[in-house]
C-alpha cells in the first residue's frame, strides 16, 4: 500500500478493468501490472453505475493479492463523481483516476472530499493519490496548473480518445505528439512523473505497432502508461524497465564522474562521448528509478 503523504509508487503498466466484468477482474492479479485501474466510467454502461460502485471493496482485494496498486477511475458528473469518490476511498485504494478535469479548482475540490473521508474512516489524510486527466481542449490550457493544483496529483494525464474526439483530430500517433509532450513538461514543471502513450489505448492488437509506440513514448520521457488489455502489460513494463546495458552504462557513468572529480575535474571524456554535469545526473536518477521498480518485486 502506498501512501500519497510519504512515498510515491512506480507505475509502469496499470491495467483497465471495468470494475463489473467478473472474469476480468478475478484473473486481473496474475496479468503483471504494477497498478489495476478499477474502472467506473466508460467502460461501464449508465444502467450498471449503481451496481459497479458496490463492487469496488471485493474487486480490489482480488487485483491486488499479487502487489499491484489498485486505483480507480470515478465519473465526470459531480453527482456521480461525489458517490464514487464516497464507494472508493478506502486503505485499499491508492488513487483515483479523475477524467474530464477542468481546471485546478476543479481537482481542489475533489481533494477536499477525498481528505474528509480519509480523515471519516480513520485514514492517514494524503494517502489517496489523484491522477487528473485532462481530456478536452479547454483545460489543455491550463494544464500546468492543474498538474500543480495539489499534493495529491501523482500526474497530469492527457486523455486519448476523448481529447482526440473534443479536438476533432484523428487519434493517430503523429497528431498526438504536441499535446502529450506538453503533458510530459506540465508533469515535470510540477516534479510529478510524466505518464502516458504517444497514441492511444485503444491500439492494443498490433503487437508491433504497440511496441513502438511504447519505445518511441519512453524515449520522450514518459516513465509509464495505462493499458486496456492484458497483452499490453509485458510490454509496458519491458520498455518502461531501464536496460541492463543503460544502468551499465549510468553506473560507469557515476564512478567515473567520482574519480574525475577527485582530480578537480567537473567535465571529462568517457568512450568517446563527453561527460558533464547533467549527463551525470541523468545516470543517477536512471539508477534510482531502476531500484524503485527493482523494489516493487510483484513481477
Ligand atoms: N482486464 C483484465 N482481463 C482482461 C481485460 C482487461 N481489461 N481484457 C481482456 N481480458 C482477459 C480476458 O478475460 C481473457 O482472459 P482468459 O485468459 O481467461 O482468456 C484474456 O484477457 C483475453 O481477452 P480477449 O478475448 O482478447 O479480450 P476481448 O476480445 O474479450 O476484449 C476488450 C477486448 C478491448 C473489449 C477488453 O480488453 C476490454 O474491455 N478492455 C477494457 C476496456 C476499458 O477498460 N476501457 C476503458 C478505458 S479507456
Ligand atoms: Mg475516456
Amino acid at each position: 500500500m502506498s501512501n500519497a503523504a510519504t512515498d510515491k509508487p512506480v507505475w509502469r503498466s496499470l491495467l483497465y478493468v471495468p470494475v463489473n466484468v467478473d472474469k476480468f477482474v478475478d484473473k486481473a492479479h496474475t496479468r503483471g501490472a504494477d497498478g489495476i485501474i478499477l474502472d467506473l466510467e466508460d467502460s461501464v454502461p449508465p444502467s450498471e453505475k449503481a451496481h459497479a460502485r458496490t463492487l469496488i471493496d471485493a474487486a480490489a482485494e482480488k487485483v491486488s493479492q499479487n502487489g499491484a496498486d489498485v486505483l480507480v477511475r470515478i465519473n465526470r458528473p459531480i453527482e456521480m463523481a461525489i458517490r464514487d469518490i464516497e464507494a472508493a476511498v478506502s486503505p485499499r485504494i491508492c488513487a483515483l483516476k479523475l477524467p474530464k478535469i477542468e481546471s485546478a479548482s476543479h481537482v481542489r475540490l475533489i481533494a477536499e472530499l477525498v481528505g474528509d473521508l480519509e480523515a471519516a474512516r480513520g485514514m492517514t489524510v494524503g494517502s489517496t493519490w489523484l491522477l487528473p486527466m485532462v481530456e478536452t481542449a479547454d483545460a489543455f490550457f491550463s494544464i500546468d496548473e492543474i498538474a500543480k493544483a495539489h499534493p495529491r496529483v501523482y500526474t497530469v494525464l492527457l486523455g486519448g480518445e476523448d481529447f482526440a474526439l473534443d479536438c476533432g483530430f484523428a487519434p493517430d500517433p503523429e497528431v498526438y505528439q504536441y499535446p502529450k509532450q506538453q503533458s510530459i513538461f506540465a508533469a515535470r514543471a510540477a516534479g510529478l512523473t510524466p505518464m502516458g502513450l504517444i497514441g492511444t489505448v485503444a491500439d492494443f492488437s498490433d503487437a508491433d505497432a504497440y511496441r513502438a509506440v511504447v519505445k518511441h513514448s519512453a524515449k520522450f520521457g514518459f516513465e509509464g502508461a495505462s493499458c486496456i488489455h492484458p497483452v499490453n502489460v509485458p510490454v509496458l513494463n519491458e520498455e518502461f524497465t531501464p536496460p541492463a546495458e543503460d544502468i551499465a552504462y549510468a553506473q560507469k557513468v557515476i564512478e567515473a564522474d567520482k574519480a574525475m572529480a577527485a582530480e578537480g575535474r567537473g567535465s571529462f571524456e568517457m568512450d568517446g562521448k563527453m561527460i558533464d554535469i547533467p549527463i551525470v545526473i541523468r545516470a543517477q536518477r536512471l539508477i534510482a528509478r531502476a531500484e524503485r521498480i527493482a523494489a516493487r518485486g510483484n513481477m
